[in-house]
């Protein structure tokens, strides 16, 4: 199997750039399943409804979020709406799984394409980030009871070390780790000794003539100020970030991770 992960789309500018790009990614290199962060779709900050069955339409099959889930309330009712049907498109936008389990939303989906089991989890650090449960005991317990081979992590987080350090304690264990949130891509994709592809931070979907998407104006003001402002998307540079993960599907080891960057 062939998996195209999707770095943070973010806005307007992210989710063009994945609508223009997507088809020709898919036959150029295969894929079979297509997964991508969405937490800043909804111009920057959270998605809505809306938004998430127009990513699902350009052919995404299961979307993660994270740290933003919640910036669009609207987004609590769509969760509410997959009503028992373990596939409906909200069963297939998950937030993280760490989240307390009192909260809407899944943070796993176990689905099956072309015929092949999979499974996605979601998860957010604790390291310069909101409070969690522990990802690293939630991830044990996961794994332990996914029956799919084939695994794909995406580690919502903040701080290298916490992420790098998750992709080992799990390697042989996942088909795959990546890495979202800072939305810088890391040059550091790789095959793990187990058989777990690993890459840090698969990077932003977005205008990178900005600050981590933000307009950098307003950002660099907030620097200077310490006072609160109003964050607005940027536009400008936008590329789009992800890896192709070729993994086994009798063993879910992963056999090769690709890191790309398109304009
Ligand atoms: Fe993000
Ligand atoms: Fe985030």
């Amino acid at each position: 199997m062939k998996i195209l992960f999707i770095g943070d789309i973010f806005g307007r500018p992210g989710r063009t750039i994945v609508k223009e790009r997507l088809p020709e990614l898919v036959r150029r290199h295969a894929i079979d399943l297509v997964i991508a962060n969405c937490e800043n779709a909804a111009a920057g900050f959270g998605i809505t409804p809306p938004l998430a069955e127009e990513l699902f339409d350009l052919g995404i099959d299961v979307m993660t979020t994270g740290n933003h889930v919640w910036d669009k309330r609207e987004i609590i009712d769509y969760f509410q709406m997959a009503d028992g049907n373990p596939h409906s498109p909200a069963r297939r936008l998950l937030r993280p799984a760490n989240f307390p389990a009192s909260l809407p939303g899944w943070g796993v989906y176990e689905g099956k394409k072309k015929g092949v089991e999979y499974a996605v989890i979601n998860l957010q650090g604790r390291v310069f980030m909101g409070s969690s449960d522990d990802p690293y005991r939630y991830a044990d317990g996961l794994l332990e009871k996914i029956k799919a081979k084939i695994v794909l992590i995406d580690f919502h987080a903040e701080a290298t070390s916490e992420k790098v350090a998750f992709g080992w304690y799990v390697d042989g264990r996942a088909t795959a780790v990546v890495g979202t949130h800072t939305h810088i891509p890391t040059a550091d994709e790789t095959i793990l000794s187990k058989g777990t592809a690993y890459i840090t931070d698969v990077g932003m979907t977005g205008p990178y003539d900005s600050v981590i998407g933000v307009k950098k104006e307003l950002v660099i003001e907030r620097f200077l100020s310490g006072m609160p402002a109003r964050f607005e998307a940027a536009a400008g540079d936008v590329r789009l970030c992800a890896v192709v993960i070729e993994c086994d599907d009798q063993t879910g080891r992963a056999r090769t991770i690709e890191r790309l960057m398109l304009r």
